[in-house]
């Protein structure tokens, strides 16, 4: 504890009506100091920050006031299953340490199992909750098979949010996300929902959609606004070097007139953007240890379109290596490049795969117009923006 820290802690603890009578005096570094007890309140009083931003960009949530790292860490396909125990803690540790203040997971992640293991991280990693940001999604349940355990009926909004939060072992999230549009609820009765467990349950700051159309955003967006209650800030889509359509194109008129923020996930396409499916589909990876899941990428990636794909991922890596970066690195920043993408959420099974994503921060500012001209040359894939009815207003 350096002496201002001391001073502030002392002008704490004297002006509490709470500290007990001091009963012993001692001096640390030539001031006259209250007993351990008080230091000890008074301290808790106004805690140390533990967190580092190191050089990391952070970027608002859309609309809001809440800053959030440009790279985030998820827990789908990891956290809970493949790896468990203390090498969650270390990625998530690994993450810090690089500056990332925001994490995500889902209540069906592994059956909530990704919700159990990054809550008993966090709660080891005892960092102030005040200084990094969480967020959970709420949509496909846990895999319980009654009727009112998934979907956004306002009882399972309100529900599984509480039993997300039990397994986190937390009071709060900073943000919950609609995990998909449910069609069979009333748009009425989830913004309902959603603002319930906002405005008078403190569940959550706030509220976001994930893979809603750009029109079921704005019509959820209207009821807010028509009802008096709160409506969503930010959407997670899938956002990558080969899904690109839906972000740029059909969700700009989000960015225009509502300044949506986006959370985007899979940026490296589930691992095909690392390259180390180039060759075929090495043992320790997600695809061979999920190979159930992803069949149906396994057998479009073996297809002529996929083989197309590899053969990108080849020039890219050249692309990388001109840059003295690697090919994840190279789409991980491209990805950040984008100001529409408030953060990149990163997937890894591993702390070294953590610690060579968080170098595409140093990338960012090498993807020169140039380099991205040059890019576009390789994927050929570029949207056309249309123009959107609802922006001319
Ligand atoms: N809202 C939604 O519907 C939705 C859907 C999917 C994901 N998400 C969110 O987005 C997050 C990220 O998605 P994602 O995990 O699919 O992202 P991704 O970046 O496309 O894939 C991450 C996986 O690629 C491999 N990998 C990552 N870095 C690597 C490296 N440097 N070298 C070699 N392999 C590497 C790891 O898998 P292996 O080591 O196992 O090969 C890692 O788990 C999720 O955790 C979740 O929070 C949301």
């Amino acid at each position: 504890m350096n002496s201002t820290r001391v001073k502030l802690a002392i002008s704490t603890a004297s002006s509490s009506s709470l500290i007990s009578p001091i009963r012993k005096v001692v001096k640390i570094r030539g001031l006259p100091l209250v007993n351990r007890q008080a230091i000890a309140m008074a301290s808790s009083l106004s805690p140390v920050s533990k967190f580092d931003p190191k050089n990391m960009e952070f970027r608002y949530l859309g609309p809001t006031g809440l800053k959030v790292s440009v790279f985030s860490l998820g827990g789908w396909m990891t956290y809970g299953k493949h790896v468990t125990g203390n090498p969650v803690t270390e990625c998530l540790k690994a993450a810090w340490d690089h500056g990332i203040n925001y994490f995500d997971t889902a209540e069906s992640y592994f059956k909530g199992e990704s919700e159990i293991a990054m809550g008993q991280a966090l709660k080891e990693l005892d960092w102030p909750r005040e200084e990094y940001v969480i967020s959970t999604k709420i949509f496909f349940g846990t895999g319980r098979q009654e009727p009112n355990c998934r979907g956004l009926s306002k009882k399972h909004i309100v529900e599984g949010l509480k039993q997300s939060l039990k397994r986190l072992q937390l009071d709060y999230v900073d943000i919950v996300f609609a995990h998909r549009m449910d069609p069979n609820v009333p748009m009425r009765e989830i913004v309902e929902g959603f603002t319930q467990v906002i405005r008078n349950l403190n569940f959550a700051y706030y509220w976001g959609t994930s893979e809603w159309t750009a029109a079921q955003i704005q019509e959820a967006t209207a009821i807010a606004e028509k009802y008096n209650l709160i409506a969503p800030v930010v959407e997670q889509p899938q956002y990558n070097m080969f899904a690109r359509e839906r972000f740029e194109n059909e969700y700009a008129p989000l960015y225009s007139s509502f300044s949506y923020g986006t959370t985007i996930w899979s940026p490296l396409n589930y691992g095909i953007l690392t390259g180390k499916y180039n060759d075929g589909i090495p043992e320790d990876s997600r695809f061979a240890k999920e190979g159930e899941f992803f069949k149906d990428t396994i057998s479009r990636l073996r297809s002529p379109e996929g083989q197309e794909k590899i053969e990108k991922v080849r020039k890219l890596t050249a692309i990388a290596e001109r840059l003295g970066t690697t090919m994840s690195a190279l789409a991980l920043a491209w990805c950040a490049k984008n100001k529409n993408v408030t953060t990149v959420i990163l997937g890894a099974t591993k702390v070294e795969q953590l610690v060579e994503n968080c170098k595409a921060l140093e990338v960012i500012p090498k993807l020169t117009d140039e380099v991205m001209n040059e890019i576009e040359g390789v994927l050929q894939n570029k949207p056309e923006v249309k123009q959107h009815i609802w922006t001319q207003r």
